[in-house]
């Protein structure tokens, strides 16, 4: 069991300072994320200290809830937004505009204008076809504009194929062999375009570091050499990425591999004495939130005994698209029934539609409660209608008040 969750007289509690979850079972109005402000004061304290001299930029897309937002923004985080949107809400939430990284691959006008308009922090640049639009945009307005080169150095991560983004193959990222032809525009609208840094995404829910240090290693050179005919040159973004465990939470693991992901980042690019930028989303907030959700049917067949609650890949989409794995917990224990194995499942009406396989839980029944664990990470900020259902609600409490 995580550390973030604990039964004490037969009821889960959740949090730092772990708190019974009964009071929001009884006002149950619909399924719920409810999140934990002081896990992720935790987790932001233990990465800023591991990564010591590096700016966290928080990757605004893994939870865009406003309180966290704000809560991130007083606790001294930076902000990397990928739209307009998110813009908008980090403005909304506080976030100076010299605070705002965009990343993205698909920049509109309209986005790319209102960036120049407020001056942000920096543009990660994804391909030579939108260096030229942000120079179009920059020399209208009579502006030079910060810009950041998102390096694609073709190196493997073992993740999911649909989080890995430093591929050949992967839409991410400008590949090495178009730096030239990059490098020749730059040096022709130096008016315009300010090479302040490069930035690296390799994929997300990384949890071994061999191809970051390969991928760094092959970067610092390509830092090196532009910043011979770059002088402005002095920001590397190493992106986000770094994993946790879903599967048993182990606290002290995720603590070790924390250490040893800010070893790789040291080691290699100490050395450059570049401003360092990171953009960690899913390590920051993914523990700080669960899922909690109504059973609404159990539906034994011959072959499975089937879980149907009121949540399903609408409101957590990660098991649908990925196969993703959630811890799932009863709010009540209930050790003294039988275990059975269950499939957990959702309303909407796709076989994809479940938050667990063949899950080891209690005997339980229609209006009990279940939690899906570890869902603080692209948990809400990709739920949907889809069929028309409610999106959830959400929560947000400090287990130290
Ligand atoms: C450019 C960029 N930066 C940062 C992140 C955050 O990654 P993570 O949540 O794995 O830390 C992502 C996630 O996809 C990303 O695409």
């Amino acid at each position: 069991m995580s550390s973030y969750f604990k039964y004490t007289g037969n009821e889960l509690h959740f949090g730092l300072n772990p708190k019974s979850l009964s009071a929001w079972t009884k006002s149950y109005q619909g399924p719920a994320y409810i999140y934990d402000l002081a896990i992720i004061a935790d987790r932001y304290s233990k990465m800023k200290s591991a990564l010591k001299g590096v700016d966290l930029y928080y990757a605004m897309k893994a939870n865009s809830n406003i309180e966290i937002l704000k809560f991130l923004q007083k606790m001294g985080c930076k902000i990397d937004v990928v739209s307009l949107g998110e813009i908008e809400r980090a403005l909304q939430a506080g976030f100076a505009a010299k605070d705002i990284v965009f990343s993205g691959v698909g920049k509109t006008v309209k986005e790319i204008s209102n960036a120049i308009d407020l001056s942000i922090h920096q543009i990660n640049v994804e391909s030579l076809a939108e260096l030229v639009r942000i120079c179009e945009i920059a020399k209208s307005k009579n502006k030079q504009v910060a810009i950041a080169l998102r390096l694609n150095p073709n190196i493997s991560i073992d993740t999911h194929p649909y989080i890995a983004t430093g591929l050949h193959e992967n839409k991410f990222g400008i590949e090495l062999s178009v730096l030239e032809e990059i490098k020749k525009f730059l040096l022709q609208n130096r008016q315009h375009l300010s090479l302040k840094g490069i930035s690296l995404h390799l994929g997300s829910q990384m949890l071994e570091f061999s191809g970051l240090r390969e991928a760094l290693q092959i970067l610092k050179k390509v830092y090196l050499d532009l910043k011979l005919q770059y002088p402005e040159l002095h920001r590397f973004d190493f992106g986000g990425g770094l994993g946790i465990h879903y599967e048993s939470t182990d606290l002290k693991k995720e603590e070790f591999l924390l250490a040893e992901y800010a070893q790789v980042i040291h080691q290699e690019l100490s050395p450059l004495g570049a401003e360092l930028q990171s953009e960690p989303g899913r390590w920051l907030v993914a523990h700080a939130g669960l899922l909690m959700t109504e059973i609404q049917y159990l539906k034994p067949t011959p072959y499975k005994n089937f879980i149907i609650v009121d949540s399903g890949m609408n409101h957590l989409l990660r098991p649908a698209l990925y196969e993703a794995y959630h811890q799932i917990y009863s709010t009540r224990e209930n050790s003294d029934k039988p275990v059975n194995s269950y499939d957990v499942v959702g309303p909407i009406c796709e076989s994809a539609d479940f938050f667990g396989k063949s899950r080891s839980l209690h005997e339980t029944q229609a209006g009990e409660f279940l939690v899906i664990a570890d869902t603080g990470a692209y948990g809400f900020s990709m739920a949907n209608t889809y069929n028309l259902q409610s999106l959830p609600q959400e929560i947000v409490f400090d287990s130290r008040d």
